[in-house]
């Protein structure tokens, strides 16, 4: 058996590969090795969650963003963005629409934006939960302190979405400005998890400046932090940034890693993300058949979706909630899979 294919079989039965192992793997898989590791992560998937997908609505609900990360378009220095915020009633609104096309979990996802405080976030986490009891609540609205965490927890949010984005300093600097550091992202997620809630990490594949052994460590930190979900998708640039004439990440390489990190943490929560669907027009459904077990298609009010673009191109802004809704089933029914109405929690094994 090729050295490839024994390091598969390593990470198969949950053996941790060393940096040097993982680096032989990434340089040296050929697409028979890559077939065969799609095919290994898809079986871990289904032995755990059987033929289901998990759905997450995701709320936009706000594109105004203090910082200024070199690869995202909606960070403050891009002047061309229209800035939105959605009242508590419209959130409450997309929560309505979504909780009835079978949605219970609801994302919130927002740049940085100052002008919510922590008493505003409160009260539209226990507005939610007092209206859907039954859903859970997943907070996207990066760094905040060890204090507003816990208050937000201890209000009902479950789960917390904080892409680490990558794991060494010195590309960490090199796609954020220096006000903002690893250490601090880190420490973010360690609270986190510290407090309880399901934490999702993840990095962005292809993104500029980063390297096979950039991605190894990405790959040891998730294993030392071992959150219960992962999104990672490719690097796509927007043209109003900094990175707008870097190339996108691969279809290929996302792939992998979602495999890889499906054998790593065999019960993670791993999305077929957006941006996998743009760069590929079945990419989700690729996602799902490397392993992948969660879509988080959009709720956002179709008025604001196309000013929420972190990256050019992206899919479904047109589409209504239910539009997305139907072409999901749709999609995941054609490649075997169900998409199923439940709060789709972490389970540990
Ligand atoms: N391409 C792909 N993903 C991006 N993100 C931000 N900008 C881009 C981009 N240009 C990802 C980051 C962030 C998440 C919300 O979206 O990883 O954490
Ligand atoms: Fe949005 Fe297909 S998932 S239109």
């Amino acid at each position: 058996m090729t050295v490839t294919r024994e390091l598969i079989n390593k990470l198969k039965v949950q053996e941790v590969l060393t940096k040097d192992e993982f680096i032989y793997l990434l340089e040296r898989m050929t697409k028979e090795d890559s077939e065969v590791l799609h095919e290994e992560a898809k079986k871990t998937a289904q032995r755990i969650f059987n033929n289901k997908i998990y759905t997450r609505g995701l709320i936009e609900f706000t594109n105004y963003c203090k910082n200024d990360c070199y690869y995202c378009g909606i960070r403050k220095s891009n002047l061309c963005v229209e800035r939105y915020r959605l009242t508590e009633e419209e959130i409450l609104d997309c929560c309505r629409v979504g909780y009835h096309l079978g949605f219970r979990t609801f994302v919130l996802q927002g740049g940085e934006d100052g002008r919510y405080s922590d008493e505003d976030i409160l009260r539209i986490i226990k507005s939610i939960k007092l209206l859907y009891p039954d859903c859970a609540i997943t907070l996207s609205i990066g760094e905040k302190s060890h204090e507003s965490y816990l208050c937000f927890y201890e209000a009902g949010a479950d789960r917390y979405l904080l892409r680490h984005e990558t794991a060494n300093v010195s590309h960490y600097g090199k796609l954020h400005p220096e006000n903002l550091s690893l250490a601090n992202r880190k420490q973010c997620l360690w609270d986190l998890k510290k407090i309880g809630y399901q934490v999702g990490a993840g990095f962005m594949v292809g993104s500029p400046y980063q390297t096979k052994e950039n991605i190894v460590e990405d790959l040891l930190f998730l294993k030392d932090l071992s959150p219960q979900m992962v999104g990672i998708g490719p690097f796509i640039p927007h043209h109003d940034t900094p990175f707008a004439t870097y190339q996108a990440g691969t279809l290929e390489q996302t792939l992998d890693l979602i495999s890889i990190l499906r054998l790593m943490i065999p019960n993670a929560l791993l999305p077929a993300t957006t941006a996998l669907g743009t760069i590929d027009k079945t990419g989700r459904e690729k996602g799902i058949l490397a392993g992948a077990n969660v879509v988080m298609p959009n709720l956002s009010p179709t008025g604001v979706r196309k000013k929420y673009a972190l990256y050019d191109n992206k899919i479904c802004t047109g589409d209504e909630a239910a539009e997305c809704r139907a072409c999901l089933d749709r999609r995941i029914a054609n490649i075997g899979y169900q998409l199923v109405v439940d709060r789709g929690d972490f389970k540990p094994i």
